[in-house]
């Protein structure tokens, strides 16, 4: 028998697909709003930040401007009440993006070592769960103990968290946001509870594995000089109704020491970024 012939339509024609530009993250006029009715709390008006891939990016502003709000939209943790928030040029939630996260309070488990504490995202994560129970679990060690090592902490990864003081859980917490290699790396003012020396020690530790990983990192912090040290931009905030209001580039050369926070270019970016955030404050009072 013959076969029956098949018409398809015509194939349409391939069209240059022109791509949108999208940084690594973007947030395009976004807003968000707590609760409802009464107890409605605006937390951003239309607000627009983009972060290139491999930036370093340092969100500074009075308490309650919506720091960790944005922290949160970036990661999909809460969703945005108007606008559009991308992460790696697709809708945030569209597409797994392995993400890496230190707060002020590190909360390791107690009942690992520390060792166990770092390796847990590489337990839990896809793919490395799959890899973890297959069979690389001693490569996987060795990884923990290089990265360990590298922020100071070789030779303490089989000690218990309450073994350690505040400063090395911090470096180890950062270990545990960084060894599943984090596209994205949302910092939320790691080292507020630290004292100024060993905070100071800990920029060191962070640009290091910042300049040899180059994760995108998106870090909040109360700490002028810390942002300054740290970032290649960074966004000031104001409340009531939170929003950015400004953007400055931090171009210092890298690696950044603690001397080069008393020169006088770097000593003028925190006194200005200062000035804003009191005139942002004195603006919060006003209208409160
Ligand atoms: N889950 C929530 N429910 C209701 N309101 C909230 C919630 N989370 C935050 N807010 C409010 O939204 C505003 C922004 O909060 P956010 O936590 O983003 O501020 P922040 O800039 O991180 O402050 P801080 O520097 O003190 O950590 C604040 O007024 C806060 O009270
Ligand atoms: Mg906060």
């Amino acid at each position: 028998m013959m076969p029956a012939t098949v018409f398809r339509p015509a194939e349409p024609p391939e069209m240059p697909v022109e791509e949108e530009h999208h940084a690594f993250v973007e947030l395009e006029k976004v807003t968000h709003t707590y609760g409802r009715g009464d107890r409605k709390i605006q937390a951003l008006i239309e607000t627009d930040l983009r972060i290139e891939q491999g930036d370093f990016v340092a969100l500074v502003g009075p308490s309650g401007c919506g720091k960790s709000t944005i922290l949160k939209l970036v990661t999909g943790l809460i969703t945005a009440s108007s606008g559009y928030v991308y992460v790696a040029g697709r809708e945030v939630g569209a597409e797994p993006v392995r993400v890496g996260m230190a707060f002020q309070n590190p909360t390791m488990l107690p009942w690992l070592s520390l060792r166990d504490n770092v390796m847990l995202p590489l337990k839990i994560v896809p793919p490395f769960r799959r890899e973890y129970r297959a069979k690389r679990r001693g490569e996987f060690r060795d990884r923990v103990e290089a990265l360990l090592a590298q922020v100071g902490l070789g030779g303490f990864s089989d000690k218990y968290p309450w073994q350690l003081s505040g400063g090395m859980l911090q470096r180890a917490s950062l270990c545990r946001a960084l060894i599943h290699e984090p596209q994205l790396l949302m910092l939320d003012e790691p080292f507020g509870a630290l004292d100024q020396f060993t905070r100071e020690e800990l920029w060191a530790v962070m640009q290091d594995l910042w300049m040899t990983r180059k994760p995108t990192v998106l870090l909040v912090t109360h700490d002028l000089k810390e942002a300054a040290y740290l970032a290649s931009r960074i966004c000031v905030m104001r409340a009531r109704p939170g929003r950015i209001v400004e953007e400055s580039e931090v171009a210092f050369p890298r690696p950044r020491t603690i001397a080069m926070s008393y020169e006088p270019n770097f000593v003028a970016l925190t006194q200005r970024l200062r000035e804003l955030i009191m005139s942002a404050q004195a603006d919060k009072e006003e209208t409160s």
